[in-house]
């Protein structure tokens, strides 16, 4: 019996990787480091910090600054995302995901978000998808993002739900890392992305049916192994 669904934030819920991509070019300008299109997708499902540090490299400048001087550009970059944010509404929600959440509501199967994104709240508010979760992780009281199962496994136990009875959705490679890590059955929406027990090329392909199906298969796998 599934449990639970529990989704990643952005690139599965709404399309912010842009709007994440904007604000971290102009940052990334500012000191000299031109980032582009690849470079925005080895960000994808990385924690703020992380994602800084990722861009340093790739301009040749890690090691270059102190810790309190990347908070102050981290924060710059996140007070550019945040006014950009405002652009945000229930528009903003990807094909398929809203009829899903009625289903799973209507089913009594859990939601919840598994997002690094410490703008999770205050994004799901200006989807007017705030009271569909049941539960959503905190990036803040995880010790290690992904691709470490932690923020998935924080979300199971906030959902008082098995992780094998549950399904993780990613668009990031390292969120895929990181739902096989926690035990979770995996959905991977992307065309390049690996190691998901489904792969789906787009969120309207994320319907009951095929979520349905693929517990069936694992059910059927589990019990052949007994
Ligand atoms: C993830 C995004 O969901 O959240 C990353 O895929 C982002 O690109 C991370 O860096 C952290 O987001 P925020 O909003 O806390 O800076
Ligand atoms: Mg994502």
């Amino acid at each position: 019996m599934l449990q639970a669904l529990i989704f990643d934030l952005d690139g599965v819920i709404t399309d912010t990787a842009h709007l994440h991509f904007t604000a971290w070019r102009s940052v990334a300008a500012e000191l000299g480091i031109t980032i582009d299109e690849e470079v925005n997708q080895s960000l994808k499902g990385i924690s703020r910090m992380a994602s800084l540090e990722c861009i340093l490299q790739v301009g040749g400048k890690a090691g270059l600054f102190s810790e309190a001087e990347k908070e102050v550009i981290a924060a710059r970059k996140n007070q550019r995302y945040v006014e950009l944010l405002g652009s945000l509404g229930p528009g903003s929600i990807l094909p398929g995901i809203a009829p899903l959440l009625e289903e799973l509501r209507a089913r009594g199967i859990g939601i919840g978000l598994a997002s690094a994104s410490l703008n999770a709240p205050g994004i799901l508010q200006a989807l007017g998808l705030a009271a569909m979760f049941d539960y959503c992780a905190d990036a803040s009281r995880v010790a290690h993002s992904k691709p470490d199962p932690g923020i998935f496994l924080a979300a199971c136990a906030g959902l008082g739900v098995t992780p094998s009875r549950c399904i993780g959705v990613e668009d990031a490679q390292a969120g895929i890392a990181a739902i096989n890590a926690s035990g979770m059955v995996s959905i991977g929406i992307g065309a390049t992305l690996r190691d998901a027990d489904l792969r789906l090329n787009s969120t309207e392909e994320l319907t009951w049916r095929r979520i349905a199906g693929l517990m069936d298969l694992t059910d059927r796998a589990t019990s052949v192994r007994r």
